[in-house]
């Protein structure tokens, strides 16, 4: 007898709600016109359902709200800051950490400290602001993520894998001393959110290691460890040998082969704002304490309340728990299956903290240069009040020649907030994205009608390049 499958169920139970409402058709036309065609640019208030990001709209956990009502405000010193830092050292394994306002704060630090003018940055694929404050440092981005990456339709299991043939043509291109440190994200955001393997980290920092600098040190190796929970969950379940281990035991190896991170505490910390820098180094620990004063506060707090210190220090012990991740990333998955199964055509496999729409086969008649992803992410949320984000030629901006960089990913990205939404959310977000995937021939293109000089997909404003055309998918 076959036996039937048992499904399984979030880890939590809902203590408190936020209603929410779909605003009519009309209404929501009005309101992506005003807002440019652009969904950064929409209010809250008219989104129903927002998958913009799953950065700073985690739903924090009874033990978090606890925790901020014992904030110690004090201007130095603070308790919460020493929770915050053990977390860190029990956690992730780094021996010094300076808090930052988020994730960025943190990459202006670790850029201005490690990276000199004419240094090369790798990197297994750019992140928007990682890119920025690398570049404003003074260095050139340089991508060495395995060419699967790139591609939307490899299966491959840990498409966040550097290609260690790249890294090292790079290494003996421009010698040791003009990289400052090999940047490794986990997971991938801009690829999909696809995981790193421990194999590759492994082989990362043993290629890092053969390559002394001419002060003697190996090439140091940060992550950008933003979804690194993620990643070590993926781990847990696509890589030999890990499977009976802990996504705690896991994070704890993968981050050994590092030298420091930057961290974005909005995304696997479970807070709505935060961050921080860490390094095994006293020098760089040193250069930040130097540094964070000037631009985001004293070492002990760096721009952050006593009480959000405490609420990402009790979220980074919760990140790490294995029946969490479980749901968070099935939940994902959940979604994304839906549209497998509907045939839309989406970045695979599935990642960590989205759904990628590959906007570039979904609207084939549209032209790059008339941005298909942005031209997706107002379709849908006209179609349904659903708010997704373009990751596609806006986001990859101009490169030094000025030119549109035309990347060879353009994707819509409908992130899912942690703990947020149910499962029943996403069923609403999966009958829009297939509805419209039936009536993509009518939907037109946009022409970009003010572009910010730096990332612009945050502010740039859209027209229809043919109205009507851009309105014809309606659906009553
Ligand atoms: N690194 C990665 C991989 C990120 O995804 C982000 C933010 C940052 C760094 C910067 O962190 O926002 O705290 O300053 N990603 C957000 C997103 C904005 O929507 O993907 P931050």
């Amino acid at each position: 007898m076959a036996t039937r499958r048992r499904r399984t169920a979030e880890p939590y139970k809902i203590k408190m709600v936020e209603p929410i409402r779909m605003k009519t058709r009309a209404e929501r036309e009005e309101a992506i016109q005003k807002a440019g065609y652009n969904t950064f640019l929409l209010d809250s208030a008219d989104v129903y359902i927002d998958l913009l990001t799953d950065s700073g709209t985690s739903a924090m956990s009874d033990n978090q709200w606890a925790g901020m009502m014992l904030g110690d405000e004090a201007y130095a010193g603070s308790r919460n800051w020493h929770h915050l830092w053990d977390a860190v050292r029990e956690v992730y394994g780094f021996k010094y950490m300076v808090p930052t306002h988020q994730g960025r704060g943190a990459e202006h630090l670790i850029s201005q400290i490690l990276i000199k003018p004419g240094d090369y940055v790798p990197g297994n694929m750019y992140f928007t602001t990682t890119r920025e404050h690398q570049e404003r440092a003074g260095g050139t981005f340089v991508d060495v993520v395995i060419d699967e990456a790139h591609d939307p339709s490899s299966l491959h299991p840990f498409k966040g894998n550097v290609d260690l043939d790249k890294l090292e043509a790079l290494i003996k291109k421009v010698g040791p001393d003009r990289i400052p440190y090999v940047s490794v994200a986990v997971t991938v955001n801009m690829a999909g959110g696809q995981p790193v393997s421990m194999a590759n980290l492994r082989a990362v920092r043993e290629l890092c290691d053969r390559y002394r600098r001419s002060d003697g040190r190996p090439i140091r190796v940060m992550f950008d460890a933003t979804r690194c929970a993620e990643n070590a969950y993926f781990i847990q379940q696509r890589e030999e040998g890990y499977r009976c281990r802990s996504v705690r035991e896991i994070l704890r190896e993968m981050m050994s082969y590092g030298d420091g991170c930057t961290m974005s505490g909005k995304k696997d910390n479970l807070v709505n704002i935060g961050g921080f820098a860490a390094t095994n180094e006293p020098e760089v620990y040193q250069a930040l304490t130097q540094l964070v004063v000037v631009f985001e506060g004293m070492p002990s707090y760096g721009g952050l309340a006593g009480r959000d210190m405490e609420a990402m220090a009790r979220g980074i012990y919760e990140m790490v728990d294995d029946d969490y991740l479980a749901f968070r990333v099935g939940q994902v998955e959940y979604l994304g299956r839906q549209l497998i199964d509907a045939g839309v055509p989406v970045v695979r496999p599935i990642g960590g903290h989205a759904v990628f729409l590959d906007a570039r086969t979904f609207l084939s008649h549209i032209p790059q240069s008339e941005y298909p992803a942005q031209t997706l992410a107002a379709a849908l949320y006209v179609d349904s009040g659903v708010r997704g984000m373009e990751r596609g030629n806006v986001s990859a901006g101009r490169g030094k020649d000025g030119k549109e960089r035309f990347p060879k990913l353009e994707l819509v990205r409908l992130t899912i907030p942690r703990r947020v939404y149910t499962n029943n959310h996403m069923d609403v977000v999966a009958d829009s994205v297939i509805g419209l995937f039936e009536e993509r021939e009518t939907i037109g293109g946009l022409k970009m009608v003010y572009e910010p000089p730096q990332l612009r997909f945050f502010t740039a404003r859209f027209e229809p390049l043919k109205k009507e055309g851009f309105w014809a998918f309606v659906r009553g």
